[in-house]
């Protein structure tokens, strides 16, 4: 288990990933195939050059560009700003100590903002902030350029708790300045990011102006240059070309866009950059399918497998067409709007059905605003924990879990909740 051991040495651990999990991100399953897919040895190789900056999609679909600059997507990897780090530095609020003699400070100085540490009060190193890992949702981990390599910075911001804090994964009595960043982690923060060094399968160092940063529309529609420059010289033709719609794929294709980041734990076995939009993710990652999975959703880890859990769901499985975007429009941030969501719910689950009368549903009066809670309740991660300044245990985020299921003890805080 190769990524687990990274995501352990990671700023937030994404490490604790267990074994149904694990078995779990062997459902996606590889069947299936659309026979008149490109060989991946045929296609063009994908470099930077076959992609184009985003913002050259805004002139001619501006309400889906304008709507994307607001997703977590967009925001989840970026260069560093004031604006682009949800965390403080102000005095006061800047800084973590580690023990009465060791300290880090977050400054902002002429030249960049820096994560600083002190021995005894005197500057030991300065360690710029140059790219930011997470929209913020639940949390920032931070890298920083030496040469062509990037390391991860050793403090990192818990949404949850508005505070710096320890990584865990780091250790608590000494500042540690020399852990490699993966490329494993660009994988699913960037679009796109060259390498200059190391293995194909694995660089080490990047070029730093080479680098696609956040889910880029092209990440799921397949690199555009050619896209932009076929439909700018030819603006009466309607029609479009060099472009993939993940909606005019098989279901398998469009779940393949998504797995490629929200499919746990999966293997890669050729450089993932390498993918695009519309192949079989199956050519480049090992994907076991494992489809008699028993589950025990009091075991499940929901961190980043949306997909296998999903699978695992009877909505999913008992019809024929349900994808991600059954529920998810990725072009718009819809975080928090549970009443929509369960909107979602309802079109399959007709609420005035009187299957859909149980003894449960007939106490909620309110029922159809919100399904979500009870059936896909928001669990602890074990894997998005941290250490805040002086404690013992981690603080968790919380994920949805995308088993879709009756959960008896969160329907019970439910309803008490809602008495
Ligand atoms: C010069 C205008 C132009 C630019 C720039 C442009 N597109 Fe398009 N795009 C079109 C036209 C025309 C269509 C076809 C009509 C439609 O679906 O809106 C299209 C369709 C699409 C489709 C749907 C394809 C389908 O088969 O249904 C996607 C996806 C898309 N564009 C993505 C992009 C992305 C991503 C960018 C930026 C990298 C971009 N476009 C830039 C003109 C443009
Ligand atoms: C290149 C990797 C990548 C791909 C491909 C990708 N995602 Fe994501 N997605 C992420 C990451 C990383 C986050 C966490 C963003 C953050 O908060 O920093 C995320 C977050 C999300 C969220 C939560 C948004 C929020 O507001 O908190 C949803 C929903 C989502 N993705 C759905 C999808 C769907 C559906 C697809 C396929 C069509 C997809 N993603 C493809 C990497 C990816
Ligand atoms: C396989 C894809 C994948 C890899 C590899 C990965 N992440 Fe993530 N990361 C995600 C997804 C998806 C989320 C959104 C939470 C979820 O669904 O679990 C996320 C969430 C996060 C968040 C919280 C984001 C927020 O806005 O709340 C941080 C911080 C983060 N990842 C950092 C890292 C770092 C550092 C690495 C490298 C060690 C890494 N990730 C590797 C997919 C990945
Ligand atoms: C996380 C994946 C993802 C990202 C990022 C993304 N799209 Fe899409 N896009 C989709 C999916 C999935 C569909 C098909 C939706 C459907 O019809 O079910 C789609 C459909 C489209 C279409 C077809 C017309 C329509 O309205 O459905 C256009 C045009 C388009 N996207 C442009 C863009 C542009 C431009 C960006 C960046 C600003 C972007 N997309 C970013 C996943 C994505
Ligand atoms: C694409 C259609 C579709 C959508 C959308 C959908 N479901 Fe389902 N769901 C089904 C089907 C089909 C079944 C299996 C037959 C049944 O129990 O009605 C099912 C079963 C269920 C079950 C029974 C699970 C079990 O293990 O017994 C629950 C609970 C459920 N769905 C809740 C939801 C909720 C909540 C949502 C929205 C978040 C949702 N569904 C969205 C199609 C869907
Ligand atoms: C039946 C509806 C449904 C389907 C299908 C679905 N999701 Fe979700 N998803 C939700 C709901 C509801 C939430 C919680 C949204 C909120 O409260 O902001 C959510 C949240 C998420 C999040 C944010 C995680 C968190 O808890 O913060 C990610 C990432 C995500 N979904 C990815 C996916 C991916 C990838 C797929 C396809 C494998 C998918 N979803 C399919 C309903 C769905
Ligand atoms: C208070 C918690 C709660 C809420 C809110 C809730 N459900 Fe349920 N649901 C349950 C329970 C519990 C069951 C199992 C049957 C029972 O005990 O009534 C169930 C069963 C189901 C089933 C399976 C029914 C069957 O045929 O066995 C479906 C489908 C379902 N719910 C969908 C939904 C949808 C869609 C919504 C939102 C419109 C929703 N539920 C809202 C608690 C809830």
């Amino acid at each position: 288990m190769r990524i687990n051991i990274k995501y352990r040495r990671s700023l937030i651990v994404l490490g604790a990933i267990i074994n149904v999990v694990f078995i779990l991100a062997r459902c996606v399953s590889n069947g299936e195939k659309d026979k008149t897919a490109q060989s991946p040895a045929d296609k063009e190789l994908i470099t930077f050059e076959s992609y184009t900056s985003s913002q050259k999609c805004m002139s001619c679909h501006k309400a889906i560009y304008d709507s994307h600059l607001n997703t977590a997507h967009h925001l989840t990897g970026q260069p560093s700003s004031e604006g682009s780090i949800k965390g403080s530095f102000e005095k006061g609020r800047n800084t973590y100590s580690y023990t009465p003699s060791i300290l880090l400070s977050m400054e902002k100085r002429d030249s960049g903002l820096f994560q600083v540490a002190y021995f005894k009060g005197e500057e030991k190193r300065a360690m710029r902030f140059d790219m930011v890992i997470g929209s913020g949702v639940m949390g920032q981990s931070f890298l920083t350029w030496r040469n062509n390599q990037l390391y991860q910075l050793p403090i990192t911001y818990f949404t949850a708790a508005d505070q710096w804090s320890n990584s865990p994964g780091f250790p608590n009595d000494r500042v540690l300045i020399d852990r490699p960043a993966t490329s494993r982690c660009l994988e699913c923060h960037v679009s796109y990011a060259e390498g200059i060094a190391g293995p194909a399968l694995e660089p080490t160092g990047f070029d730093r102006n080479k680098i696609m940063y956040g889910v880029d529309c092209q990440k799921c529609h397949g690199p555009a240059a050619k896209h932009v420059a076929y439909q700018t010289q030819h603006p009466q033709d309607t029609t479009a070309k060099y472009i993939v719609n993940p909606v005019k794929l098989s279901r398998q294709k469009q779940l393949d866009i998504c797995t490629l980041c929200h499919g746990g734990n999966i293997q890669k076995t050729k450089p993932s950059f390498e993918f695009t939009a519309g192949e079989d993710l199956s050519d480049y990652f090992s994907i076991d399918s494992n489809d008699d999975v028993v589950l025990n959703s009091s075991e499940i880890d929901v961190h980043g497998n949306q997909v296998g859990l999903l699978k695992a769901s009877k909505c999913f499985k008992m019809s024929a067409a349900m994808t991600c975007s059954t529920c998810h429009n990725t072009h718009k941030n819809e975080r928090g709007k549970t009443e929509l969501f369960s909107q979602r719910c309802i079109s399959c689950h007709n609420t005035t059905n009187e299957k859909f009368k149980t003894a449960t549903h007939s106490q909620i009066n309110t029922i159809e605003k919100n399904c979500i809670d009870c059936h896909m309740p928001a669990q602890p991660s074990k894997a998005i924990a941290v250490f805040l300044e002086g404690e013992e245990t981690p603080k968790t985020s919380l994920l949805r879990s995308h088993f879709i299921g009756i959960y008896r003890d969160e329907i019970k805080k439910f309803i008490n909740k809602n008495k």
